[in-house]
């Protein structure tokens, strides 16, 4: 018992000190601003009188329209709070503080937002976008310019973020902001399969992912456990693969949903449909696509990975995948490639007698093979694509526009051989969101530097940027939001914000904040600091 209780006090840091642990800022923005001049001079913002402002000839009305209807929400349901507050005063006359403050430089009436490249309603947010903008607070009208739609995007996130509550009214201080991402690839990943998750989960997190400035969404559809995904061509995979054939799937309706409602927010959405390995499922309507595994020379009643060997497992891919790359519009297809487990193709005569047939030595050999064999589908259909980082370390040959993810161990060797390759690298060793320890433990993803390898500055330009994952084995709609967020801000913050920004002890208030903003937002989002509470 005494033992026990040693052992407690060891893992139970006591804080006996009255109010929060973390004091929360007030309007700073999440990921930190590349540059910004604040001042303590300030306008107030009243809602009913307040709006957006498109320049008519943007050329993308609809586009901009939503969002201004998306941050004015925003806006209006934040002062709806000082409301609650003023009614339970039940009408005390008081002087706004404003009133007699030398700082109050007037009322926000206006912001004025500007795009210089022409845009269209239907653009597709893309690799390499510039998401760039800047945004002057210093006048009733005030102005946001962007050369796309996309970095507009960004500076109504930021817009909104700076605005805060104090006592009965929403201010703004005067500032002037230049903003730009440092990596152009910032990623959260999903696992849809270990658990599904619903639409409006997704939607939700798609959500989240705006209010962070994450740009990419990767959505792991399909793994061992189940096949969610619905396809046109092959709708047995989810009648017989997913959880349940018609309450746990991803209807045609469903996908098209997910990918207009990122694409809005300037959110690429990359389906990944792993092969060879993590397709159990696949077998469950398919079992002939799988390899069937043998002991003492005997079928032993288990499949392994894809049969490498048959030309009928390809034409299967291609025609699956021809479906996929045509519902999917982003220019970007994950292929998997991990974790492939070589004992079950070593244990079948028929792919040994293959492999000698076909001059192939080792099963890294074979596996090259298959992934060729993808690989080139994808080219065909002028479609490009990341692979796990398994792919490149097992010397398959690709081309160098493939992205290469890195996830295993540190990372950092392998994103310093990637990028001697040649080859482009997305990081996210640091940021698996599974990897659980107790308190603020968005520490470990902040103190993480992705550019922490030895390697050339060209090697490190080849460093696109990285991906918080979100493996699902233990997590499903119930607990799948609070262990994202906020613990993807982390790496959202060194995804866009400057290498210097890497201080865990100043990020905290301003991550108190955020999640305050992310709660009142209707974002799950669990307290990042320990003791406190959102006002
Ligand atoms: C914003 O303005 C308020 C009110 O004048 C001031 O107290 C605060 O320090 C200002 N914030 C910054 C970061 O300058
Ligand atoms: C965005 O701004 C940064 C900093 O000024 C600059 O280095 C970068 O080239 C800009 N990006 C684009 C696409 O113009
Ligand atoms: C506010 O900033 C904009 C953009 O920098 C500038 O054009 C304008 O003159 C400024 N207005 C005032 C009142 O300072
Ligand atoms: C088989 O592979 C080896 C080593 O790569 C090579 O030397 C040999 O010429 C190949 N044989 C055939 C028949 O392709
Ligand atoms: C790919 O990159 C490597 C290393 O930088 C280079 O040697 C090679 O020529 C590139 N290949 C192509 C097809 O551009």
């Amino acid at each position: 018992m005494f033992k026990l209780l040693i052992a407690l006090s060891a893992l139970v840091v006591i804080s006996s000190a009255y109010g929060p642990a973390v004091r929360a800022t007030k309007g700073e923005v999440w990921p930190k601003l590349q540059q910004e001049e604040k001042t303590s001079d300030y306008f107030i913002v009243r809602p009913f009188t307040f709006r957006f402002q498109g320049l008519a000839d943007i050329g993308c009305p609809r586009l901009l329209d939503d969002a201004f209807t998306r941050y004015w929400l925003i806006i209006a349901t934040e002062a709806s709070l000082e409301h609650r507050g003023r009614r339970a005063e039940m009408g005390k006359k008081r002087t706004k503080f404003w009133q007699l403050d030398e700082s109050f430089l007037g009322y926000l009436k206006r912001l004025k937002v500007e795009v210089s490249d022409k845009c269209t309603d239907d653009a597709l947010p893309d690799f390499g976008d510039n998401e760039n903008y800047t945004l002057t607070v210093n006048a009733s009208v005030s102005t946001l310019s962007a050369q796309t739609i996309w970095g507009a995007l960004r500076g109504l996130e930021t817009f909104s973020q700076l605005i805060y509550l104090e006592q009965d009214a929403l201010v703004i201080n005067a500032t002037t902001i230049t903003d730009f991402p440092r990596f152009s690839f910032r990623g959260l990943h999903l696992d849809t399969s270990r658990h599904f998750l619903p639409v409006n989960i997704i939607l939700q997190t798609l959500d989240g992912m705006a209010y962070n400035k994450f740009n990419v969404f990767h959505w792991h559809l399909t793994d061992d456990q189940s096949f969610p995904y619905k396809s046109r061509v092959y709708p047995e995979l989810s009648e017989k693969g997913a959880y349940h054939p018609v309450s746990k799937v991803f209807e045609p309706s469903d996908i098209a949903k997910v990918i207009e409602y990122a694409r809005v927010r300037g959110i690429r959405v990359i389906p990944e449909f792993d092969t060879p390995g993590h397709t159990s499922s696949w077998g469950a309507s398919h079992p002939e696509l799988l390899t069937t595994c043998y002991s003492n020379n005997q079928p032993n009643g288990n499949l392994g990975p894809m049969d490498p060997s048959k030309d009928t497992t390809y034409d299967f891919i291609n025609n699956l995948f021809t479906e996929v790359v045509g519902v999917f519009p982003d220019s970007y297809f994950h292929i998997g490639g991990d974790e492939v487990d070589f004992s079950c193709w070593q244990s079948n005569p028929d792919i040994t007698t293959f492999m000698s047939d076909n001059n192939i030595s080792s099963y890294e050999g074979l596996e090259n093979y298959f992934i060729q064999h993808v690989v080139d589908l994808l080219d065909k259909l002028n479609s490009k694509y990341l692979v796990w980082e398994e792919v490149f370390v097992n010397g398959v040959t690709l081309p160098n526009t493939t992205l290469v993810h890195v996830w295993r161990g540190e990372g950092f060797d392998t994103l310093r051989d990637v990028t001697k390759a040649g080859k482009y690298g997305v990081f996210s060793s640091c940021w698996y969101l599974d990897h659980l320890s107790s308190g603020s433990d968005w520490q470990k993803f902040y103190e993480c530097e992705p550019l922490n390898f030895d390697g050339t500055d060209e090697q490190k330009k080849l460093v696109l940027g990285g991906e918080a994952c979100m493996w699902t084995e233990s997590v499903n709609e119930y607990n799948v939001m609070p262990r994202v967020w906020p613990r993807a801000c982390a790496t959202a913050e060194k995804l866009w914000s400057a290498e210097s920004v890497n201080d865990f002890g100043a990020a905290r208030p301003r991550l108190e904040e955020h999640v305050c903003r992310l709660n009142l937002r209707g974002i799950a989002a669990q307290p990042p600091n320990g003791p406190g509470v959102c006002l």
